[in-house]
């Protein structure tokens, strides 16, 4: 009997429909899009060849520095190499690309934007539309604001996992992790007390990061403003998307544009960086196209000024996309299919999506 070859996809649903079309022998074992995980999964099972679709962009190093790194750890796996153009039957194709990994690092050199508001809201919208396959880490951990928002001061934190997180497998997270019961939003919660957050180090980042995206696959981590931080560094250097939050106030502003250009000297790729714009006011002196010619990039979502409803969303600790029609809930599911697209929206946000935007200017 004839074996059929393991190919793993590092691309989305569009190259893995391709893959099935052009070799039906074929046996996928999986479709990744972030390289990293590409990596850890060839070392993890057995793979005959890796598709590699031409479009992804690894962090810090070019597609064809990946390829050939790649190849040294791992000779006995073939690299192809998918590109969209020169495949035969493109039309054929559809475009939807499903999710299956992604950290989302939620940030701004500006305190006091809505980092923890937008992180919060985005995991927990993440967690509705794939039934609590999502994450939420406070890295921000010299606040713990993300226990305030979602109510969950009384459970494990951070801290009571750094003692054996160098031993931990990926499920043995689960004892430090507490559910957000009405999404089934997994949290891993900051420190209670500030004079705590000096526990916290890079290495043990590095480690909860790496462990949490082979646990859930989905992730969105909570960061505090400060660009020196090490934490910060270690959490940009595993992220597949970052969404910065700016508002419209001059200073945000000016610090969000420096802040662009850092990550896109970071390498960063264009397509992995989300801004959003955070308390979007209509009579703001600098409304959202003057916003946008500022930093020379489009907005991905605009979330709206509403005190009333955050101010409650807060007091209750329940987050906004639990309040249904209400415009900032759809700003933040909007802002959810740009950053992680081809998860499944409420009926409504589907139907808002196309309009809202620019009804609300
Ligand atoms: N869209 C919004 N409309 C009204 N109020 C908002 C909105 N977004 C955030 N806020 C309020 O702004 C304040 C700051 O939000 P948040 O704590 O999320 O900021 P942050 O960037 O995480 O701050 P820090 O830098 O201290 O971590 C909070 O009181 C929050 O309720
Ligand atoms: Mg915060």
């Amino acid at each position: 009997m004839t074996q059929r070859p393991l190919v793993l996809i590092a691309g989305d649903s569009h190259c893995e429909q391709a893959v099935k079309q052009e070799r039906p022998n074929a046996k996928i074992v999986g479709v990744l899009r972030d390289l990293a995980l590409v990596e850890y999964v060839s070392s993890e099972m057995f793979v005959d060849e890796v598709v590699l679709d031409s479009r992804l962009t690894p962090r810090g190093e070019s597609l064809e520095g990946w390829i050939s790194r790649f190849k040294k750890a791992f000779p006995h796996v073939a690299v192809t190499v998918f590109r969209e153009s020169t495949h035969r039957n493109t039309a054929q194709v559809p475009a939807a690309s499903v999710i299956t990994s992604q950290t989302v690092v939620v940030w701004s050199p500006k305190g006091g934007v809505g980092k923890t508001f937008i992180s919060a809201n985005l995991a927990c919208a993440a967690a509705i539309a794939t039934q609590g396959k999502a994450a939420l880490i406070d890295l921000n951990v010299y606040s713990g604001d993300v226990a305030t928002y979602l109510d969950l001061s009384e459970g494990p934190t951070i801290i009571e996992m750094l003692p054996e997180l160098p031993r931990l497998r990926p499920d043995g997270l689960d004892r430090y992790t507490q559910i957000y019961g009405p999404s089934r939003l997994n949290v891993i919660c900051g420190p209670r007390r500030p004079e705590l957050s000096t526990l916290v180090g890079v290495e043990h980042a590095k480690q909860l990061l790496s462990l949490a995206a082979r646990r859930w696959g989905l992730l969105y981590v909570d960061t505090a403003p400060d660009i020196t931080s090490d934490l910060l560094g270690e959490a940009i250097d595993a992220a597949s998307a970052i969404v910065l939050v700016i508002t419209q106030d001059v200073c945000a502003l000016r610090q969000g544009k420096i802040a662009l250009d850092i990550l896109r000297k970071l390498g960063i790729h264009e397509s992995s960086i989300h801004v959003v714009l955070n308390r979007g006011a209509r009579d703001a002196p600098l409304p959202e196209h003057k916003v946008e010619e500022y930093l020379e990039k489009k907005l991905a979502s605009v979330v709206p000024d509403d005190r009333k409803t955050v101010e409650k969303s807060a007091f209750q600790g329940r987050p906004v996309v639990l309040f249904p029609k209400t415009e900032i809930a759809s700003s933040i599911w909007r802002l959810l299919s740009e950053v992680s697209p081809g998860l499944p929206l409420p009926d409504t946000d589907k139907r808002q999506n196309k309009t809202r935007r620019f009804r609300f200017w």
